[in-house]
């Protein structure tokens, strides 16, 4: 069951820039009040500023996710002060470029941290409430680098690949507590973290396509929100290739 801005307000982690920003404000354009998180809070509160002529809010809350008591101390003082949080899309994440030969063990534990620890911090923070209301939805964001592994995604896709699994599991633990799990699993999506990339980026999404199709998905309820379509049946399609085939298929794609 999905859940509405009446049952209470909307936490997003990662909101300073990118997708959760745009979700975020699209958000606040639906009535949401939205708690924003992100490390970098002057960004936050440009956000806030900028959802001033919306119908719902935002509410800046800066945290850095590598940090519980941070963590914590957000969702207790966003709850106290404005409800209960009924919907979480915990998607604050990085990318970093890695192949084999500059594999460095400090950076790869870094956005493992980040990813995939950061977000289960995250869920160890909201999920008690959720849990004590029987009610709730958490929409985790990977990506469908996660599907399979592919060059210059080790730390990444790791990181993707464990948060699809966790929110399978989580699906199946949560769904008796009337809490809804959900996984998004975008593909290139245009924001400062992809404007770094030198690398080609098929079918890339811009931010309002990307935002928009997020929140449809979550009002929808379905376990996967995937985009954008020829992307994702291109990645499904290869996670079902053998190895001897998909080794040799994408990597004459991808020249390795
Ligand atoms: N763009 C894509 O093509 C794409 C595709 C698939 C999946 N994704 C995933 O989508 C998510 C958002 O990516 P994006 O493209 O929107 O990138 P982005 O613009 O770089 O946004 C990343 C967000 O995470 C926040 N963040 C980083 N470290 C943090 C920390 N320690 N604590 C709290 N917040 C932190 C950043 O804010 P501060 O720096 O202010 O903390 C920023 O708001 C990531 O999980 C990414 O893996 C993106």
């Amino acid at each position: 069951m999905t859940v509405s801005s009446t049952d209470g307000i909307a936490w997003i982690t990662g909101a300073s820039t990118g997708i959760g920003r745009g979700v975020a404000l699209r958000m606040a354009r639906d009535g949401w009040t939205v708690v924003a998180s992100a490390r970098r809070g002057d960004l936050l509160d440009t956000l806030a500023e900028e959802a001033q002529p919306l119908p719902g809010r935002i509410i800046p809350a800066p945290c850095d996710i590598t940090d519980l008591d941070a963590v914590k101390a957000v969702v207790a003082s966003a709850e106290a002060e404005h409800g209960p949080i009924a919907l979480a899309m915990l998607n604050a994440g990085t990318f970093k470029p890695e192949s084999a030969r500059s594999l460095d063990s400090r950076v790869f534990a870094d956005v493992i941290d980040l990813n995939l620890n950061g977000t289960v911090r995250c869920l160890e923070a909201v999920l008690p409430g959720m849990v004590d209301r029987q009610r709730g939805q958490i929409a985790i964001v990977s990506s469908v680098a996660g599907y399979r592994g592919l060059p210059s995604s080790l730390s990444y896709g790791a990181s993707k690949a464990a948060l699809i699994n966790l929110c399978e599991a989580l699906r199946f633990d949560l769904k008796r507590l009337g809490i809804t799990v959900q996984v998004i699993n975008p593909g290139f999506v245009r924001t400062p973290l992809t404007d770094k990339n030198t690398f080609p980026m098929p079918f890339l999404v811009e931010l309002d396509a990307a935002a928009d199709k997020i929140v449809r998905g979550l009002s929808r309820g379905a376990f996967e929100i995937a985009f954008p379509l020829p992307m994702v049946l291109m990645l499904k399609t290869l996670r079902l290739l053998p190895y001897w085939l998909y080794f040799p298929l994408v990597g004459r794609r991808t020249k390795r």
